[in-house]
């Protein structure tokens, strides 16, 4: 598109339009610049000449909530120029982007020689975009209210699918003690295996809709912790034909060991799921660094799939299985940050998966 063409230059006469199209500065943008960060002074009024800006608010610890876009046609850092505040959000550029720049003095010059018609167009293009800004704030908000709602709705159905489960799980196991025949044992093992799923999936969306919750933190071994993670899944282990070896100094963590250890069954339970009963190892490593301890979960898997690496921790991201909630590494996410700490993770198709987390000493 053609500086020229663009609608903030019309709304200006002849002269003061070629003024701003010489001072303006035209730059290419590849995927995922930042143009500018949230909280920075602001030296630009930017028009978009081809593409798309995106942009986001920080919303506490690696979490960033898209809050709008610009595309072409539009231009966006007016309110910085006009009032002189940091940027309330940072703009990152989408792939092909072209913008025009143009700096704020020369800007504000020709701003108050203009006429008031110019002005008043500017004007109803800002109050445009503000009426937008609070629809859609308040649509976030009613949505809010309903997802609460929601959520106690789904809470008092999974606390009451939880008993009928967990009769069921031991009639079957019952029924497997007093009849030994292979069709028998068989079928209840199936039984077994599908109800020990729906009640993970039911703590999964439990733990989710607690949100976070308080932690109570008491000072916990890592090599206990390891053995104890251990020993809650060696059948789970032998059954899935998994390896699983850990290696821990002796340390001591303050940490939530209920919560941590949901962390490490929800990792690796992904990657035990992932093995596809083709089994695999899994290894846990544990080592101090400075003021923090890394924990280190590897698997030998097939890697998260592409599509979804981008998007992995957040809630209801599931990818190639049934009875996924996408709430696993949500959870965890969630679980890590409250302690003060951080988790991440690089995979390779076809090479396998590691998840770093980072926790305070
Ligand atoms: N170690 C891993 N190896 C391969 N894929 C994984 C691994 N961990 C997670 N994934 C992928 O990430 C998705 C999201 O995981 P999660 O948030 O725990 O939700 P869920 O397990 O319920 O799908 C999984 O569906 C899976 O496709
Ligand atoms: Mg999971």
């Amino acid at each position: 598109m053609d500086l020229k063409n663009h609608p903030f230059i019309t709304y200006f006469d002849t002269l003061q339009a070629e003024k701003l199209c010489q001072q303006a500065v035209v730059e290419n943008f590849s995927s995922e610049t930042i143009i500018f960060e949230e909280g920075e002074i602001p030296d630009y009024l930017y028009l978009v000449l081809e593409g798309q800006v995106e942009f986001s608010k920080h919303m506490g610890i690696g979490k960033n909530q898209i809050v709008a876009f610009a595309n072409i046609n539009e231009f966006f850092g007016e309110f910085g120029v006009l009032d002189g505040q940091p940027r309330s959000a940072k703009a990152t550029a989408t792939a092909g982007t072209t913008l025009a720049k143009i700096p704020c003095d020369q800007l504000m010059e020709i701003l108050h020689q203009t006429n008031g018609g110019v002005v008043l167009n500017i004007f109803r293009h800002i109050i445009q975009r503000l009426r937008g800004t609070t629809e859609q704030l308040v649509s976030q908000v009613v949505y809010k209210e309903k997802m609460v709602l929601i959520g106690e709705m789904i809470n008092t159905l999974i606390h009451d699918f939880k008993s009928p489960f967990t009769s069921i799980q031991l009639a079957s196991e019952m029924l497997k003690e007093q009849h030994l025949d292979a069709d028998t044992q068989e079928w209840c093992e199936l039984i077994q295996a599908q109800i020990t799923q729906m009640l993970s999936m039911a703590d999964e969306v439990l733990e989710f809709s607690r949100g976070n919750s308080t932690l109570y933190k008491t000072p916990i071994n890592v090599i206990d912790l390891l053995n104890r993670f251990h020993r809650l899944n060696r059948n789970y282990f032998q059954h899935t034909k998994v390896a699983f070896i850990f290696d821990a100094p002796d340390l001591t963590l303050s940490i939530d060991e209920t919560k941590i250890l949901r962390v490490l069954q929800n990792l690796v339970s992904n990657a035990v799921e992932a093995f596809n009963d083709q089994g695999g190892e899994i290894e846990i490593k544990v080592r101090a660094t400075g003021n923090r301890v890394q924990i280190k979960i590897a698997d030998n898997g097939p890697g998260i799939p592409q599509e979804i690496q981008k998007r992995l921790f957040e809630p209801f991201v599931t990818y190639g299985k049934s009875g996924g909630t996408g709430l696993g590494t949500a959870i965890s996410q969630s679980i890590i940050n409250a302690h003060g700490g951080e988790i991440s993770f690089q995979s390779k198709v076809g090479a396998g998966t590691t998840f770093y987390i980072y926790l305070p000493l």
